[in-house]
């Protein structure tokens, strides 16, 4: 399975994703790192994993169906078939939404539909909630809408700030994004029947 990462910040989850690979535990190349700021930590990670980066300014770009376009033309001379969007912090427009249709998941930490948006970590402890999560969804052109692919959950403690809960958060990222990608890459997760849905209004 050939896939690329979008990513905009730490990549930490872009990191469990090479290091599954590495292991023989991802039956999946990384073609392309896309980043939407070049000096994101990712950037070095995809380096130091010899994966190739592609990073850009938005503000270089008359309009974000420009660098999407420049974004797609790359995705299809490298014949990925997954995008993984990883902590990219953009909302992408019809132009990769529509090219990826039923291929391309988001990660979000907490139990959608539940906690949309930024800052859902502290959204979650804001409203008081016991239990909160993540999520590995389809992405459909809404706000971390889409078709839900795989959820975890964990209880949250009286006594959780938002940086212990995300240390918890994280390494159940970092175990569940790879294996949703493993469950496609060996054909028991089947994404077909994801195909048909209409994409979503305005997109
Ligand atoms: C993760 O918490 C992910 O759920 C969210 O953004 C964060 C990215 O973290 N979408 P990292 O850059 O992978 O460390």
């Amino acid at each position: 399975l050939r896939i690329a990462v979008f990513a905009s910040g730490s990549g930490s989850n872009f990191q469990a994703i090479a290091d599954a690979v590495h292991a023989g535990k991802l039956d999946a190349r990384i073609e392309l790192l896309v980043c939407d700021r070049p000096q994101a930590q990712v950037v070095r990670r995809a380096e130091a994993a010899g994966v190739p980066v592609h990073t850009f300014r938005p503000k270089d770009y008359p309009s974000r169906e420009a660098y999407e376009q420049e974004i797609l033309g790359l995705l299809k001379s490298k014949q990925v078939g997954l995008v993984v969007l990883a902590g990219y912090m953009r909302i992408l427009t019809h132009v990769l939404v529509n090219a990826y249709w039923g291929r391309m998941m988001n990660i979000h930490p907490s139990l959608l539909p539940s906690f949309p948006g930024l800052h859902a970590v502290r959204q979650a402890l804001d409203h008081g909630v016991k239990i909160t999560g993540i999520t590995v969804h389809l992405v459909d052109g809404g706000l971390d809408s889409g078709p839900i692919l795989a959820q975890r959950a964990l209880e949250i403690r009286p006594d959780d700030t938002e940086e212990t809960l995300s240390a918890r958060i994280h390494p159940m990222e970092h175990e569940l994004l790879p294996w949703v990608i493993q469950q496609i890459a060996d054909g028991s997760m089947d994404l077909e029947r994801y195909m048909n849905l209409k994409p979503k209004d305005g997109i």
